[in-house]
């Protein structure tokens, strides 16, 4: 199927499909070296970022491209997205112009714009990047919305397929401890990636932590997580705040830490940055069951997959 944009893992119509694909630009990074000459990508991100960042230029430059990198937050003028607003405050101009004019100067648009955490109604309407959807004229990759990191979760597809010792692996999303609020998009993207995989797919978080039931749907959840790591292959931990209570962080102490006497022989995922030593210890991503440095890795294959795609459909 033709990929005119990618926003969310459901753009990914058929899992193993792009999974091989992935696995085939890994084997030879610069196949499609020509693919991309003379376009331009626009990696315009609101928000921090070390690995989305730079294998997305990197994925760009396997395949010719010339990418260009903006900090919106802190380089451009403050964009307004409201409609209607009389501008006489903070924001200087209107996404209509600014995505209207990132569009003249390149041929794909990239975006990065964390969620509020504090306003569900607007972070669920994914206001910004649904405005770069509405006024770009040019395809939009999401590197992470309010609530979807789909590169993150096609990455990890393709991490737990690389490393799968049995046909039907038990995947385990686990939450974990954090001092701040985190958003939902890693976990959410990360669950709908799952849910397009043969494996036995459970969710462990304490009670007041599920996450949006639209998203995990009948998925297994567990509040006790001695029981979700039973028999568990790999275990991806990750923290995020509360979903119904909206951005709240309710649970501070370290009781759901990510131990090497806890995940035994499982494989060990984190899309990382990480805070070692409360997200998780150092014994476990220090040891070699840790594939945070292959999923690191694969976000430049990731990356390549899909800028591929939208350079095939023209
Ligand atoms: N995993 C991930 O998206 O990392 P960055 O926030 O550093 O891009």
């Amino acid at each position: 199927m033709p990929l005119k944009n990618f926003t969310s893992i459901n753009d990914i119509d058929d899992m193993n499909s792009w999974i091989q694909e992935a696995k085939e630009i890994k084997q030879n990074t610069l196949s499609n070296n020509k693919l991309g000459n003379n376009k331009t990508i626009g990696l315009l991100f609101f928000n921090a970022s070390l690995r989305t960042r730079l294998s997305t230029q990197k994925a760009a430059l396997n395949l010719g491209m010339n990418p260009i990198v903006m900090n919106v937050a802190g380089d451009a003028w403050g964009i307004e997205f409201e409609d209607g607003t009389i501008m006489n405050g903070a924001t200087a101009e209107h996404i209509k112009e600014a995505a209207a004019v990132v569009s003249q100067y390149c041929d794909i648009i990239a975006v990065r714009a964390f969620p509020t955490l504090s306003d569900k109604q607007k972070d669920e309407s994914e206001h910004i990047l649904n405005s770069f959807l509405k006024y770009a004229s040019v395809p939009i990759i999401n590197m992470e919305s309010a609530t979807q990191h789909p590169l993150q979760g096609l990455t990890d597809a393709i991490t737990i397929s690389e490393n799968k010792n049995k046909k039907k692996p038990k995947i385990v999303l686990s939450w974990a401890p954090h001092i701040k609020a985190l958003p939902h998009a890693v976990g959410n993207s990360f669950v709908e990636a799952m849910h397009k995989m043969d494996v036995d797919f459970v969710i462990a978080n304490p009670e007041g932590y599920n996450l949006n039931p639209e998203i995990t749907k009948d998925t297994p959840i567990f509040y006790n997580q001695k029981e979700a790591f039973k028999n568990a292959d790999f275990i991806y931990a990750k923290n995020w705040s509360a979903y119904n209570d909206y951005g709240k962080v309710l649970k501070k102490d370290t009781d759901w830490m990510i131990t090497k006497g806890k995940i035994g022989n499982a494989k060990f995922m984190h899309c990382l940055p990480v805070r070692r030593n409360l997200v998780v210890e150092d014994a476990v991503l220090d040891s070699d069951n840790s594939l945070v440095i292959d999923q690191a890795n694969n976000r430049t294959y990731a990356a390549q997959l899909v800028l591929k795609k939208i350079l095939e459909n023209g």
